[in-house]
């Protein structure tokens, strides 16, 4: 299997409850290579393109709303198989039905403040990382 690229993201509950460098670390022990990674404030425009996917959904205002209420940690990372290695790092979407070890166990409060997000399949990947790590895009 060749080596992929996903988007990986720290959502503003985790950097503001200062869990950026833990879930980083965890991401260099798992055998990740960070090949790009900024902090940034993600405007209304990007995040309304980031969950374009979701908004018909409900919650999507409120989503919207809380992913650029605060600084989030934006990362490109490389590894065999890297889409889905990143998704069971995480584990799934509510914190409450996660595994024991991953991420969103150890950090997420909530389904809507669940720590992390990382792109669901090839195609988002590629489109994920385009919006945010142009350079890195192909
Ligand atoms: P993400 O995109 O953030 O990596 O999360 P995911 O793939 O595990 O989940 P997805 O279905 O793509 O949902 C995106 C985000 O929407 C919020 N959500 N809230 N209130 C709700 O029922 C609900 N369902 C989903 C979550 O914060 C989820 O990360
Ligand atoms: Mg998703």
């Amino acid at each position: 299997m060749a080596q992929e690229i996903t988007f990986a993201m720290i959502k503003p509950d985790a950097v503001a409850a200062k869990n950026s460098g833990k879930i980083i670390d965890i991401i260099e022990q798992n055998g990740f290579n960070i090949v790009g990674l900024q902090k940034i404030n993600m405007s209304k425009a990007q995040a309304n393109q980031l969950y374009a996917i979701h908004k018909e959904r409900p919650f999507f205002g409120e989503m919207v709303n809380f992913i650029t209420s605060g600084p989030v940690i934006i990362m490109a990372l490389e590894k065999e198989n890297a889409i889905k290695a990143w998704r069971d790092l995480m584990g799934v979407t509510n914190p409450a039905q996660a595994e024991e070890g991953t991420i969103r166990k150890k950090f997420g409060k909530s389904i809507g403040e669940n720590a992390t997000h990382g792109s669901d399949a090839a195609q988002t990947a590629k489109e994920e990382i385009a919006l945010f790590f142009p350079q890195l895009s192909r």
